[in-house]
């Protein structure tokens, strides 16, 4: 919350995901005018909750969700700003898990049926249809598929208003990529120019929802090394931060650097960092040349800022990790570090 309030008191506004983030971006004072709501899965509760906010607008995923926003608007006697997330059919050339705009994808309405949509949701009346949303996937390290997408909608953004739409935000998503390892992503000016070479002419106003790009680089995890040990032709040091900390590597098969957090002199020899957690799948680096560690020093894992800490759960009954912010150099707990209470105090019996 205090990195949303710190985005927040420079103008941001937030695209959420879920009730819970809705929830989190209003108590950082982000106000609802500024909130977009994404998400394939919106329940009738969280439908409520968000026209209750009085937020900018949701992105719409499929016709049946543009059926149940228009219910639960007029069973509440208010009218809702829709967007439809509209999928291009696009390959980001990304990770799988992490590629939404392919045809195959769960996300958005297909290109194809997108005017046949929108009729839809013109005809139901408690909608008010405001604009179009896109967001083909995360870590892009590419300009094309952008700008593939963007010329997609911008052909469909004039069908559209010359089918009687009122077509006045295009919500261009994220997915700006950053460098983990050696990608040379487009530099954010790069990307600008980009968009704006299509959006600029629509006379529209343009809505982004950049995440991993903002936060990615300025996070790092530091977790201590408990044992070093060799087995199996390999060394392996041991580390008390686990998947359950940090499950990108785990999940993705991502890279990410791994420093002493103070300089030592050891020889940087091959070695799989990994944590305690009870799985094989719980690793931080596999064969990574790192300078050779003694036990108790800290390590760092750098680019740990965005969907590390975010994703992180209580697999293995493991308290969360405190979270520091440097601001002007000087730290901040902006989280304490969880307790064994407070995993349990959500349970009966
Ligand atoms: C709808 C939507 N918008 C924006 C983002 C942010 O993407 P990124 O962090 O790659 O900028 C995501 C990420 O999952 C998303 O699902």
């Amino acid at each position: 919350v205090a990195v949303l309030r710190l985005l927040g008191s420079l103008g941001a506004g937030a695209d959420v995901v879920s009730g819970g983030e809705l929830y989190r971006a209003r108590a950082a004072g982000i106000p609802p005018e500024r909130i977009v709501y994404s998400g394939v899965g919106k329940s009738p509760d969280e439908i409520v909750r968000a026209l209750r906010a009085g937020i900018l607008m949701f992105n719409v995923e499929s016709s049946e969700e543009l059926v149940a926003i228009n219910e639960t608007a007029a069973a509440m006697g208010a009218r809702a700003p829709v967007s439809l997330r509209i999928n291009p059919d696009v390959d980001p050339k990304t990770h799988k898990y992490i590629a939404t705009g392919l045809r195959e994808s769960k996300f958005g309405i297909a290109i194809a049926l997108a005017r046949e949509s929108y009729a839809k949701a013109a005809a139901l009346s408690n909608l008010d249809v405001v604009g179009l949303d896109c967001h083909i996937g995360s870590q892009l390290t590419e300009l094309s598929p952008f700008q593939d997408a963007l010329r997609r909608l911008e052909g469909l953004i004039a069908d559209l208003r010359a089918d009687g739409h009122a077509i006045r935000y295009l919500d261009i998503g994220g997915g700006l990529g950053i460098s983990y390892a050696d990608e040379k992503p487009p530099h954010p000016t790069e990307y600008a120019k980009a968009v704006l070479d299509v959006v600029a002419p629509l006379g529209i106003t343009l809505v982004m929802e950049p995440g991993r790009v903002i936060a990615g680089n300025s996070g790092v995890m530091v977790t201590r090394l408990l044992y070093r040990k060799h087995q199996g032709g390999k060394r392996f040091l041991i580390v008390d931060a686990g998947m359950n900390d940090l499950i990108r590597p785990s999940l993705y098969d991502s890279y990410h650097e791994i420093k002493p957090v103070r300089e030592n002199t050891g020889e940087a020899a091959p070695c799989d960092v990994v944590g305690p957690v009870c799985e094989s799948g719980d690793f931080f680096a596999k064969d990574r040349a790192i300078k050779d560690p003694r036990e108790g020093d800290l390590l760092a894992v750098l680019d740990a800022g965005a969907y590390s800490f975010s994703m992180a759960s209580n697999y293995n009954f493991r308290p969360r990790a405190a979270e520091v912010l440097l601001e002007a150099g000087r730290p901040r707990l902006i989280r304490r570090r969880e307790t064994f209470e407070d995993l349990t105090n959500c349970e009966i019996g």
